[in-house]
C-alpha cells in the first residue's frame, strides 16, 4: 500500500502545474530574479546523521572545513562550512536525550562552536573560551531539557565571530518534544517544514566573498542568500508550509513579509512555541533571532517571502546606512496543483504551549546599557568576570539601547520572557521564550530569566549584542553561575590567547 506520505513525496519531486498569474507579482527586489520560474530550487541543508550508542548518547560529528560553493549560479566562491562547503547539517534531537557532538577543526585557524539558545553546562557552551585549535577535536556533551525549538550553532571566537560566520559557518539545531509533536504542524523536513537560514553577503568582482567592505557598523551585504544560495523557489506539495526562519546575518535587520501583504501565522520564536498563534503581515528579525511561521496557500498559488524595508526605525540615525531601506526576495513558494489535491490544513489549537510568567513582581535585578560598542561602559575583557549569578536564580535584566544605532541583546544558557517594554507588557509576537531581543533606541526591555546551572566557577557564559561586528568590537560581557558561598575559579586566558581576530589556542579534550 502506498501511503499518503509517499505520494506527497513523489509529487514534490516532479514539476508542478502552476497558474502563473496568481499572487506572485514581480517584486521590487534589489536582488535575484524575483518570483516564479527561472530560479533555482531552494537548497535544503541535510539532516545530520547521528547514532545512539549503547550508553544512550546520541552522537553527531561535525568537521569545520574550507571549500568552494556555488552561492550564485556559475560562480564558485571560496567558503567555510561544517561537513560541506557552506553552512552545516541540521542537527536534530529530542528533549530528554543526551547529545554529544565531536567537532574537528580542519580550518587554518582556531574556531569555536556555540549552541545558540541551548541550556548547556558552561564548559560545553562553545563560547570564546572553548576554542578548537586547527586539527583539534572538541567533544561537548549535554542533556537536553528544554521545549521544542529552532536553535542554531555558529562560531564564537572573540574578535572574529563575524568573519567566521560570514565565510559560511552556521547551522540549525532542531529540538523536538511531545507537545510539539501533538500539534499537527507541518513536519516533513525540507518538504513542508523548511529551514531558511537568511544572510546577506557581498561579492568582489572575482567571485570571492568581499570582507573588505566592513564599515564601522559591520559587514552589510547587497545580496541576500538563503541556505547558502541566492534566493530560489520551493514547490510545496501541501497547502500549508512551516518556515523556520533564522536571521543569520552579521548586522542586517530583516522585516519579513509575504507578497501582497498576505497574512501568515507566527507560531514560535527563539525558544519555542508561543502561548498562542499570532496572525501577522510583517515580522522583524534582528541578527540571531529565529521564528517559525505557517503560510497557507491554495493549490496553484504562489507567494514570495521577502525582507521589506524596516519599519521599526524610531530613534535610528540615518537608517539607510544599516540597510533599513532595502528589499530582497527570500523564497518563492508554489503550492502544487498535482493530484491528489492537498487537504485543507487543520485549524490550529488556540493554545500552543503553556507559559507561566516567570517573575511578574520581581524588582529589576540588573541593568544593562548599550552604547558605543560597550555594555555598561565596558568593553569585553576575556580576563574579567562581569557578574555572577546564583544557581537557580530567577532574575530580571533591564536592557536599554542608549544610542541611535540598532543593537540587540542575547544571553547564553537561558531563554527569557520579555516582561515589559517601557513598563508595558510585550505585544503577542514577543510574548514567548526568547534568547535574543531587538532593542529599539531609548526603550527599556525587562527580561525575566532563570539560571538553572549547574554552577561552574571556572567557565563563564556570555551576554552580548548579536550584531556580530559590535560583539567582535567588545559589546559583550561574561557571567558565572555559582553555588552559595562558591568563589570564582576562573583562570584568565594567557595574553597570547586573546588577540582580536587571531583566535585562541586553547583546546578542550571534551568529556
Ligand atoms: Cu549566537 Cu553568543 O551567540
Ligand atoms: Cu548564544
Ligand atoms: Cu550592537
Amino acid at each position: 500500500m502506498i501511503s499518503r506520505r509517499r505520494l506527497l513525496l513523489t509529487a514534490a519531486a516532479i514539476p508542478l502545474g502552476l497558474t502563473a498569474c496568481t499572487s506572485g507579482e514581480p517584486g521590487p527586489s534589489t536582488n535575484g530574479p524575483g518570483t516564479g520560474t527561472g530560479t533555482r530550487a531552494l537548497p535544503i541543508p541535510p539532516l545530520a546523521p547521528s547514532r545512539v550508542d549503547a550508553d544512550g548518547v546520541r552522537r553527531f560529528t561535525l568537521t569545520a572545513q574550507a571549500g568552494s560553493h556555488e552561492i550564485r549560479p556559475g560562480t564558485h566562491t571560496p567558503t567555510w562550512g561544517y561537513n560541506g562547503s557552506i553552512l552545516g547539517p541540521t542537527l536534530r534531537a529530542r528533549r530528554g536525550e543526551t547529545v554529544e557532538i565531536a567537532i574537528t577543526n580542519t580550518l587554518p585557524e582556531a574556531t569555536s562552536v556555540h549552541w545558540h539558545g541551548m541550556h548547556v553546562p558552561a564548559a560545553d557552551d562553545g563560547g570564546p573560551h572553548q576554542m578548537i585549535a586547527p586539527a583539534a577535536t572538541w567533544t561537548p556533551r549535554w542533556h537536553i531539557d528544554q521545549p521544542a525549538a529552532t536553535l542554531w550553532y555558529h562560531p564564537h571566537p572573540h574578535g572574529s565571530t563575524e568573519k567566521h560566520v560570514y565565510r559560511g559557518l552556521a547551522g540549525l539545531f532542531y529540538l523536538d518534544d511531545d507537545n510539539g509533536d501533538h500539534l499537527n504542524l507541518p513536519s516533513r523536513y525540507g518538504i513542508d517544514d523548511l529551514p531558511l537560514v537568511i544572510q546577506d553577503r557581498r561579492f568582489s568582482p572575482d567571485g570571492r566573498l568581499d570582507e573588505t567592505s566592513s564599515s564601522s557598523y559591520g559587514l552589510l551585504g547587497d545580496t541576500l542568500i538563503v541556505n547558502g544560495a541566492v534566493p530560489g523557489h520551493h514547490d510545496l506539495p501541501a497547502r500549508r508550509a512551516r518556515l523556520r526562519l533564522l536571521n543569520g546575518s552579521s548586522g542586517r535587520l530583516l522585516d519579513i513579509g509575504l507578497s501582497e501583504d498576505r497574512e501568515f501565522t507566527l507560531i514560535a520564536t527563539d525558544g519555542g512555541l508561543l502561548p498562542a498563534p499570532v496572525t501577522r503581515t510583517r515580522l522583524l528579525l534582528s541578527p540571531g533571532e529565529r521564528a517559525e511561521i505557517l503560510v497557507d496557500l491554495d493549490p496553484g498559488h504562489i507567494a514570495t517571502l521577502r525582507a521589506y524595508p524596516v519599519t521599526t526605525r524610531t530613534g535610528i540615525d540615518r537608517p539607510e546606512r544599516f540597510g533599513f531601506d532595502d528589499t530582497f526576495d527570500i523564497l518563492t513558494l508554489r503550492a502544487t496543483t498535482i493530484a491528489p489535491v492537498a487537504p485543507i490544513a487543520p485549524a490550529l489549537p488556540g493554545v500552543l504551549a503553556a507559559l507561566t510568567p516567570l517573575a511578574p513582581d520581581l524588582p529589576v535585578t540588573r541593568t544593562f546599557d548599550l552604547k558605543w560598542f560597550m555594555i555598561n561602559g565596558a568593553k569585553m575583557d576575556m580576563t574579567r568576570i562581569d557578574l555572577t549569578v546564583p544557581t537557580g536564580a530567577t532574575e530580571v535584566w533591564a536592557v536599554t539601547n542608549r544610542e541611535d544605532w540598532p543593537h540587540n541583546f542575547h544571553v547564553h544558557d537561558t531563554q527569557f520572557q520579555i516582561r515589559a517594554i517601557d513598563g508595558t507588557p510585550p505585544p503577542p509576537h514577543l510574548a514567548g521564550w526568547k534568547d535574543t531581543v531587538y532593542t529599539e533606541p531609548a526603550r527599556t526591555y525587562e527580561l525575566a530569566m532563570r539560571f538553572l546551572g549547574p554552577a561552574d566557577p571556572a567557565h563563564p557564559f556570555m551576554y552580548h549584542c548579536h550584531l556580530l561586528h559590535h560583539e567582535d568590537q567588545g559589546m559583550m560581557g561574561q557571567f558565572l553561575i555559582l553555588d552559595p558561598g562558591q568563589a570564582p575559579a576562573f583562570t584568565p586566558p594567557p595574553m597570547g590567547d586573546m588577540p582580536m581576530g587571531a583566535g585562541g589556542s586553547g583546546t578542550h579534550g571534551g568529556h
